[in-house]
């Protein structure tokens, strides 16, 4: 790399049901591709059809990625892919690809953790200037497959204050969805019905975990009991009560974040808030916690939502990060399910 010249970083993801890659310049999004994968609507993410996926969608996702950053290969610096967690065969797509790569390109290869990735989304640049969240901040990290209070001191200093005991607060949105009929990704779903729906109607209970941590099984659970004993009396019931069962969950799962965050915040005596994962593109979620932190005089760092729904931009920044930190991995660098 000639100096002066920025760092330009691919960044591959394939943790789960989206094939992305993407291309930085010194933190800066020169490209930014996600191949969706339509056949897990019926059924939710089956992890062989994953796989099988991720295969006929990396190369031409890889290449899109340059093409629309107007580089060729010779100009990558650094190859950064998703390392885990996730699915087990769909990182080894991401991962073997990855390797093979920057051993043809004779580049360094850096291993990135798909939940901190997320949290770095913060601090990808693009045209639109934004201001990148100041240390120490507090990170609600909410995806499909995770829930974490993260205490960030650092980029890559991070401490996991909270967490969920069982399901992600995304598979709550998901599973519920699921029971009201509706196809996966269920989350984007129960908000653009929540819209017109009354969030009284229901009453859900609110769980009873000390201190951070979080647990959203119990209210899935709730849920299906509320539903299947409705429905046996009146066969019509979700498709009359739609709106209000949508409403009243997702009002719910919210609730239960914000006092979380709220009191992850004051324990730790920290006024910047950062919020991060997929469920962070919900409307009501946006909403509270624009308002809680108004309230409260803090600083809200919501990142645009291409950023936090899983992409692979994420994972280049993290890859610059660690890269200039040293971090180089191994070409044996294997895929890990649960880190
Ligand atoms: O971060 P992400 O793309 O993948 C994981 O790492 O899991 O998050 C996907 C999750 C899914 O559970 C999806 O239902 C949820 O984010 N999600 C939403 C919304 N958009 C995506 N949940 C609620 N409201 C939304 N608008
Ligand atoms: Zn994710």
């Amino acid at each position: 790399m000639p100096p002066g010249s920025p760092l330009i970083v691919l960044g591959i993801e394939s943790s789960c049901d989206d094939t992305a890659a993407a291309v930085l310049a010194d933190g800066r999004v020169l490209s930014n591709v996600v191949a969706g994968q339509d056949v897990h609507a019926r059924w939710g993410v089956v992890p062989e059809l994953a796989s099988r996926a991720h295969q006929e969608h990396i190369v031409p996702t890889v290449q899109e990625a340059l093409r629309k950053a107007g580089i060729a290969r010779g100009d990558i610096d650094v190859v950064a892919f998703t390392q885990g967690p996730g699915l087990i065969g769909a990182l080894l797509v991401g991962a073997c690809f990855a390797r093979s790569l920057a051993q043809a390109l004779g580049k360094p290869l850096v291993a990135v953790d798909h939940v901190r990735a997320h949290v770095l989304a913060h601090f990808i640049r693009d045209d639109a200037e934004r201001e990148s969240p100041r240390f120490p901040f507090i990170n609600l990290t909410v995806s499909g497959g995770h829930t974490q209070l993260v205490l960030v001191r650092g980029p890559l200093d991070m401490m996991v204050i909270g967490t969920t005991l069982d399901d992600a607060a995304g598979e709550a949105f998901d599973k519920g969805a699921k029971l009201l009929g509706l196809s996966y990704p269920g989350g984007p779903l129960i908000d653009r019905h929540a819209r017109d729906g009354d969030a009284d109607r229901f009453h859900l209970p609110m769980p009873d975990v000390p201190g951070l941590d979080m647990s959203f099984s119990g209210i899935k659970t709730a849920f299906a009991q509320l539903v299947r004993k409705e429905q046996a009396r009146d066969e019509s019931f979700i498709g009359r009560e739609l709106p209000h069962l949508c409403a009243s969950l997702q009002r719910h799962i919210v609730r239960i974040l914000m006092l979380k965050l709220r009191d992850a915040a004051h324990a730790h005596g920290v006024s910047t808030i950062g919020i991060a994962g997929g469920v962070s593109a919900n409307s009501l979620l946006r909403s509270e916690a624009t308002r809680l932190t108004a309230q409260e005089g803090w600083r809200l760092h919501l990142p645009p939502f291409a950023y936090c729904t899983d992409n692979a931009a994420m994972i280049a920044m993290a890859g610059d990060l660690l890269f200039r930190a040293g971090r180089i991995a191994g070409l044996d660098t294997v895929p890990v399910a649960r880190w």
